[in-house]
């Protein structure tokens, strides 16, 4: 597949077929995916992958906590800016509105968008999931070179005809995904990530998410 359509293609799948992947193929992206550039090549990513009886059992652990408490326990990064500023604040609803849109859940019906949320705690039914984690230590810098790191796995997931799901939301379990996963104390948990072959006939994955005009956001001088 070509590195275009590869971006092109990528999209927030929510909805996964139960068809699993070999371990060697999640191994190859994830080797492959250390090729990203990093600030004085630290590295600073750690991936944690998990499927079969461990992803059940992670979700099992999950599954009757949510009733307890529905916001999860609380994560150890805020995600989003308090009073986060337009036009960011806009374009957060609007995906929102649009996803919702797409299962045909009203705004109001809180129950119906927290029963869609409580999907992410299931990998949206992905046979594979991953964890990235990074130093305690590392600063902006260094989770900026993650997220190039979590990029390109999803990118690379692409040429396997695989498809992904990036997910900040599992931060707000991160207590119990550091007991079950072992994490040590000197690594924070940055996002979880549902890795597998996309359920393309459900309106879930039926709609795609925009972008602003490339003149909004970029300034070309000297061509
Ligand atoms: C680091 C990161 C974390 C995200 N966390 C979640 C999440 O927890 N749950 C979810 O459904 N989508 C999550 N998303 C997906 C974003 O909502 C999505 O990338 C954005 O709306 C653009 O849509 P697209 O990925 O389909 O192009 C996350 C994306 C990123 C990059």
């Amino acid at each position: 597949m070509d590195v275009r359509e590869a971006v092109a293609s990528r999209y927030s799948c929510r909805a996964f077929l139960p068809k699993p992947v070999p371990e060697a193929t999640v191994r190859d992206i994830v080797e492959r995916a250390a090729r990203a550039p990093s600030g004085g090549n630290l590295q600073a990513w750690r991936v944690y992958a998990i499927a079969g009886a461990r992803l059940e059992a992670l979700k099992a652990r999950l599954a009757p906590r949510m009733g307890e408490l529905p916001k999860g326990e609380g994560g150890e990064y805020q995600i989003f800016p308090t009073d986060l500023k337009e036009p960011y604040r806009s374009r957060r609803f609007a995906v929102g509105e649009r996803l919702y849109r797409a299962i045909g859940i009203a705004r109001e019906d809180r129950p119906g968008r927290y029963h869609q949320y409580a999907k992410n705690f299931q990998f949206f039914g992905a046979p594979v999931g991953l964890f990235f984690a990074i130093d305690r230590t590392m600063l902006p810098a260094q989770w900026a070179d993650l997220g190039g790191f979590v990029q390109t796995v999803m990118v690379l997931a692409r040429s396997y005809g695989l498809h992904t799901c990036p997910q900040e939301a599992w931060i707000t379990w991160q207590r119990t995904i550091r007991e079950f996963l072992a994490l040590p104390d000197e690594l924070m948990l940055f996002c979880g990530m549902a890795l597998g072959y996309a359920d393309s006939e459900v309106p879930i994955n039926s709609w795609r998410s925009v972008r602003e005009p490339l003149d909004s956001f970029a300034t070309f001088q000297g061509f």
